[in-house]
């Protein structure tokens, strides 16, 4: 099973649930490789599963400078393809989760695991949360 996470995080709270979701990927045997948005292109839906992080921007928005030209880049391309989804946010209620979900289905998208939100940095029981996903998704 390869797994290739995509990531934009500002302030390293959604970078610190990738790595969360990539240390429960590989503790159940998937291989996984990490990427920052700004490196990566088409060429990551290559793997079984695609992962995306982007925490609530804007007012719930995706990032708009990197993270929403990615999304538009390959969303004529996920037709069938298994996706996850994952991100920080502050003080809203994860409309902008509720939001990407809704949008990369209509793309055709299939969800591998229910989108994963955390608020502020994971720690204690959401920390836990993210490796449980990442395992979920692995299987
Ligand atoms: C410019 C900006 C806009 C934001 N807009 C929202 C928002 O609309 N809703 C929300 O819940 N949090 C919002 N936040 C809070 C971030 O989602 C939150 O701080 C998150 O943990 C940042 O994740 P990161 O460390 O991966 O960048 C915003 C933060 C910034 C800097």
């Amino acid at each position: 099973m390869r797994i290739n996470i995509v990531y934009w995080s500002g302030t390293g709270n959604t970078e610190s649930m990738a790595k969360l979701i990539q240390e429960g990927a590989e503790e159940a045997g998937a291989v996984v490789t990490l990427l920052e948005v700004s490196g990566a292109d088409a060429s990551a839906l290559d793997a079984d599963v695609l992962v995306l992080g982007c925490p609530s921007m804007g007012s719930e928005t995706l990032e708009e400078g990197e993270f929403e030209p990615y999304i538009a880049s390959i969303e004529g391309k996920l037709s069938g393809k298994k996706l996850a989804l994952f991100g920080s946010y502050g003080w809203g209620d994860g409309q902008w989760m509720r939001d990407w979900t809704e949008r990369m289905e209509s793309a055709g998208a299939v969800l591998a695991a229910e989108s994963l939100i955390v608020n502020d940095a994971p720690s204690g029981a959401s920390a836990e949360q993210c490796k449980a996903f990442g395992k979920a998704i692995a299987k």
